[in-house]
């Protein structure tokens, strides 16, 4: 039997998260500044060979059921369909995901979901034009709803669509999304925003939360909570106007999920991350590099997730924010 990546609290993680790049294409105001941020050199960098050795490990002798690529923008690794491949020869064959801010999924879409991607989600944080690039600093919106277009047509369903909601900027347009995403077939889901913007610029003041999300959707939409179980995910969900059609609300701040969590995290450079906000980190690629078998990293992936913290703090007075951002984590 497979001992599992459990924790202190009787969590076990089942849901791998991997980040194959810490680069973007955009540069979202509540991840990173609008000059960038400096990337990981090549050379620390885990190799596609690399990166498939884990994912087989987690697998293949921890457990996980479900990887997801993420960033950075995962579309931006060469190797990314060869990766996506490989995962799905494993036994038994993981859940496939991406998270993704679109730019170029029309274009590989179909070779995605032929190499065994199973669904997307795709960041879209506003249906204007001239918003979009205040928020991400880059002139793309077209592109992105391309590549939405595109994935839904490829199969890779349910298209979940990611959206946060900025002060002063498209926080009136919680019910536009919302109807746009019915209209099309897509799952809608609103982000409170997290502390894990690499210039440290959040508050709690500008972030819009799940209860402002909810009451200015209230009076056009006809909210119920979903029957569905909601296992380790991190959306609440509601069907709109008695379903089928659902919209989510990840309230990590204000309505914190952290004791159903079942995420363990893989960044680009090999570290293992026990929570999306852990201040430490494991380090696994220096012991691929020096030559540990499959039993060994598996040990030391269950020794960092044993150590995992029960929450994330954020109320706490004494919270840290973690040293890297968002697009270095991999959300
Ligand atoms: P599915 O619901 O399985 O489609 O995926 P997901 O919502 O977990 O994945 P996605 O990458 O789309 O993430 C959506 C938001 O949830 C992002 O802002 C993530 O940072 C956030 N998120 C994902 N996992 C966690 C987690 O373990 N803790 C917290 N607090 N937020 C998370
Ligand atoms: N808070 C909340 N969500 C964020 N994302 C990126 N940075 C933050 C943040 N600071 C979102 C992206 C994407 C998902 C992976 O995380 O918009 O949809
Ligand atoms: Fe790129 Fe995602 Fe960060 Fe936006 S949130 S800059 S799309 S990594």
């Amino acid at each position: 039997m497979t001992i599992g990546l459990l924790d202190r609290f009787g969590r076990r993680a089942t849901d791998l998260r991997v980040s194959l790049t810490d680069r973007c294409n955009l540069r979202c105001s509540y991840c990173m500044p609008a000059e960038g941020l400096p990337w990981l050199p090549k050379a620390e960098m885990l190799s596609d060979a690399e990166i498939i050795r884990l994912i087989t490990v987690a697998v293949e002798r921890l457990g996980v059921t479900e990887v997801r690529f993420t960033g950075g923008e995962p579309l931006l690794r060469p190797g990314l369909t060869e990766i996506v491949a490989a995962a799905a020869s494993l036994r038994p064959r993981p859940h496939l995901a991406l998270t993704t801010n679109g730019i170029g999924l029309d274009r590989l879409a179909d070779g995605l979901a032929a190499a065994g991607l199973d669904r997307v989600n795709v960041s879209i944080d506003t249906l204007r034009a001239d918003r979009f690039a205040q928020i991400t600093h880059r002139d793309r919106h077209a592109a992105v709803l391309a590549g939405i277009v595109g994935a839904a047509e490829a199969g890779l369903t349910p298209v979940k669509l990611n959206a946060v909601l900025l002060r002063g900027i498209n926080e009136d347009e919680a019910p536009e999304l919302l109807r746009f995403a019915v209209a099309h077939g897509y799952e809608l889901r609103f982000i409170e925003q997290m502390p894990l913007d690499a210039q440290h610029g959040w508050s709690r003041e500008q972030m819009i939360t799940a209860d402002e999300i909810q009451a200015s959707l209230a009076g056009q939409f006809d909210l119920t909570p979903d029957p569905s179980p909601r296992a380790g995910a991190p959306a609440e969900t509601f069907l709109v106007d008695g379903g089928p059609a659902k919209v989510g609300i990840i309230a990590s701040v204000t309505r914190p999920f952290c004791g159903d969590c079942d995420r363990t995290r893989l960044t680009a450079d090999g570290q293992i991350r026990n929570c999306l906000f852990a201040t430490e980190e494991s380090d696994l690629r220096s012991a691929v590099r020096g030559g540990a078998d499959d039993a060994e990293l598996a040990e030391r992936w269950r020794r960092a997730m044993w150590l995992k913290r029960a929450g994330h703090g954020i109320d706490n007075p004494d919270f840290l924010q973690p040293a890297r951002g968002m697009s270095a984590i991999g959300g």
